[in-house]
């Protein structure tokens, strides 16, 4: 069994409120649902979620001494803007793939700097859902 944590960042618990045009229709309770019904025979995850910046450098720090096979991190609007999570990403001694819902690339300009995405060994944009469980499986093969 491999073990999984997965960050997400703000306003990622407002997921099936927030933009549906954009973000779809079902929760992020239910996205973990769904991901972990798929991956069930060959790995564990860890789900977490913050609106609070110094709140996901902390856990992505506590990361640091747990065991974990990768990270899998949504930062959210952190992404653009964040060196401190940047900073924090680069200190795991494991995979850290950093996952974005939307294709930002098609989005306002402000979503085209992906900051954070420099400490992270792989990026993906626009999968939905189903990002966390491509994320996993990759890993995983
Ligand atoms: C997001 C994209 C970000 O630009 C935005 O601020 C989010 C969600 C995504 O999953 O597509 O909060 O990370």
């Amino acid at each position: 069994m491999k073990n999984f944590l997965i960050i997400n960042g703000p306003n990622l618990n407002m997921l099936g409120k927030r933009e549906p045009e954009v973000y779809g229709t079902e929760s992020l309770e239910d996205i973990k649902l769904w991901t972990n019904a798929k991956i069930k025979s060959f790995a564990t995850t860890t789900w977490y979620q913050s609106n609070i910046e110094g709140e996901i450098v902390g856990r992505i720090q506590q990361a640091h001494s747990e065991k974990y096979d990768a990270l899998i991190i949504n930062p959210g609007g952190y992404a653009h803007t964040s060196v401190a999570i940047h900073d924090a990403m680069k200190i795991l001694k494991f995979p850290v793939i950093e996952v974005h819902l939307s294709q930002v690339y098609k989005r306002e300009e402000f979503r085209h700097t992906l900051l954070t995405a420099k400490a992270a060994s792989a990026i993906m944009s626009g999968l939905g859902k189903q990002s966390y469980y491509i994320a996993i499986k990759s890993l995983i093969d």
